[in-house]
C-alpha cells in the first residue's frame, strides 16, 4: 500500500487512518522481519518459523564450533531463525544466555551444556513459557524440562578408546579382538578422564575401563601413578593445560631411568595435545619409545599429530549427523510429532530416563584417515597433511 493510498482513503477519517497506518507499519515491520532473517541465514532458509536458540558451551575446542554451524545451518534451512550462543566455559554466561532467548521468544531450545546439573532453574522457566529443550551431546542432568537427546553411543566411544590403546601396544584388533601374537607386556599405562561435571565424561571412562581392566588384572597392564579412579584421573573442563600439568606430575613422580610410560588412555584430542607436550617436556621423542596416545573429535591438529606419529588414535564423531539429529529432534516436537529415538534405558539425568538417539562414533587411526575423514569430506587431505 502506498502513502497517496493511504492518504486517499483515509481521508477525513482519524479512526479508519489510524487503523491502516497500523497496518501499514505491521506490513513493514513484517518486511523488516523477512528481511533480517535472510540476511541471517546461511543456507538460504525462511526464518518465519520462529526462534531456536542454541546454546554451546565453548569456542576454545574446534569440533563446538563445527557442531553450532551445523545446526545453525540445518534449523535456517528448516525455515527457523537461530540464535547460536556459545558460553567460553563460563556457567554464568551459559544460564543468561538460555534466559535471553527465552526472553526473546524462542519456539525451541538445543543445548550443549557446559556443567550438566547447573542449568535446571532456567530450563524450568524454558518448561513454563511452553519451549522444548533437546540435549545436545551431553546429558541435562536433574530437569524434568528436557524432552530429548542427541548424542553418540558415549560408552562405545569408551570402549573404542581403550580398544585404540589395546590396539597401538599390539595387543588387539581395532575392534577389541585379542591378537593371537600379541605380546606379554607388561606396558605401563596412565589414565585420563574427562570433566566431571560432564555426564559424558563417566561414560567414556566407564567405557574404557570395561574393557582396559581385565589387562589391568592379569598384569599385561600397570598403572605405575597408582591413579585408577575416576575422581583422581578427571578433568576439570576437559583443560588441556590441567591434564598437561598432571601428566607431567606423574612423570616426575613416577617415571625415572628405564621405566617409561607405553600408553595413555585420553578421553579428548585437547586432553592428549596437553599430554603430548608433557612428554616432549621430560624428552620422550616420537620413536620406539613414544607412547600410545588416544583421544576423541578429530580436531584437526589432532588428526595432523596421528599422521605424524605423536598421537596414535581419535575417535571421530560425525558433528555434521549429530547436528542432523538434533535438527530432526527438534522440528518433530514443533510439529507435535514423535522423533526416532533408540534408547530409552541408558540416559537417567536424575529425574527421568530420557529418550534418546545414539549415533555410532568410529575410531580413526593413520591407515583410516582417507577413509574416514577425507573421503568423507570432514577434512581434506592438505588439510591433515597427508
Ligand atoms: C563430548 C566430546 C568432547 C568433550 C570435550 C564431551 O561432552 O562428547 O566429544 O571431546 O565433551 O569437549
Amino acid at each position: 500500500m502506498t502513502k497517496k493510498s493511504i492518504r486517499t482513503l483515509v481521508k477525513g477519517n482519524t479512526v479508519k487512518k489510524k487503523a491502516i497506518l497500523s497496518l501499514a507499519v505491521a506490513g513493514f515491520m513484517v518486511a523488516g522481519l523477512a528481511a533480517c532473517s535472510s540476511d541471517g541465514g546461511s543456507g538460504g532458509g525462511g526464518g518465519d518459523k520462529g526462534l531456536i536458540g542454541v546454546a554451546m558451551p565453548t569456542k576454545s575446542s574446534e569440533r563446538w564450533i563445527q557442531d553450532g554451524d551445523a545446526v545453525k545451518s540445518q534449523l535456517e534451512d528448516a525455515g527457523y531463525t537461530v540464535d547460536l550462543q556459545y558460553a567460553e566455559d563460563d556457567i554464568p554466561t551459559q544460564v543468561s544466555q538460555i534466559e535471553n532467548m527465552i526472553t526473546k521468544g524462542a519456539v525451541a531450545l538445543v543445548v550443549a551444556s557446559i556443567d550438566g546439573t547447573t542449568l535446571t532453574n532456567v530450563l524450568d522457566d524454558a518448561k513454563s513459557a511452553d519451549i522444548p529443550v533437546i540435549a545436545y551431546d551431553r546429558l541435562l542432568r536433574d530437569t524434568d524440562a528436557v524432552s530429548y537427546y542427541a548424542t553418540f553411543d558415549n560408552q562405545l566411544v569408551g570402549n573404542q578408546q581403550a580398544w585404540s590403546v589395546l590396539n597401538g601396544l599390539g595387543l588387539t584388533e581395532l575392534d577389541g579382538t585379542a591378537k593371537a601374537d600379541a605380546p606379554a607386556g607388561p606396558f605401563n599405562i596412565e589414565l585420563f578422564a574427562g570433566s566431571p561435571d560432564d555426564n559424558n565424561a563417566t561414560f567414556f571412562f566407564n567405557g574404557a575401563m570395561e574393557v582396559l581392566q581385565p589387562y589391568i588384572d592379569n598384569g599385561t597392564l600397570v598403572v605405575q601413578s597408582g591413579q585408577t579412579e575416576f575422581t583422581a584421573v578427571a578433568t576439570l573442563r576437559w583443560d588441556g593445560e590441567t591434564a598437561q600439568s598432571r601428566m607431567e606430575d606423574i612423570l616426575t613422580s613416577t617415571y625415572s631411568g628405564d621405566t617409561k610410560v607405553n600408553a595413555v588412555l585420553s578421553p579428548y584430542d585437547g586432553i592428549s595435545r596437553g599430554i603430548i607436550s608433557a612428554l616432549e617436556s621430560s624428552g620422550y621423542t616420537v620413536g620406539a619409545e613414544w607412547p600410545i596416545i588416544s583421544g576423541q573429535d578429530a580436531e584437526l591438529d589432532s588428526v595432523k599429530a596421528i599422521v605424524t606419529g605423536e598421537q596414535y588414535a581419535t575417535i571421530f564423531k560425525d558433528t555434521r549427523d549429530l547436528a542432523a539429529k538434533a535438527v530432526e529432534m527438534t522440528t518433530a516436537v514443533l510439529n507435535d510429532e514423535e522423533p526416532e529415538v533408540n534408547n530409552t534405558t541408558d540416559y537417567d539425568n536424575g529425574e527421568f530416563v530420557v529418550p534418546s538417539y545414539l549415533l555410532v562414533p568410529s575410531i580413526v587411526v593413520k591407515d583410516n584417515i582417507q577413509t574416514e575423514l577425507i573421503d568423507t569430506d570432514y577434512w581434506t587431505a592438505a588439510e591433515v597433511g597427508l
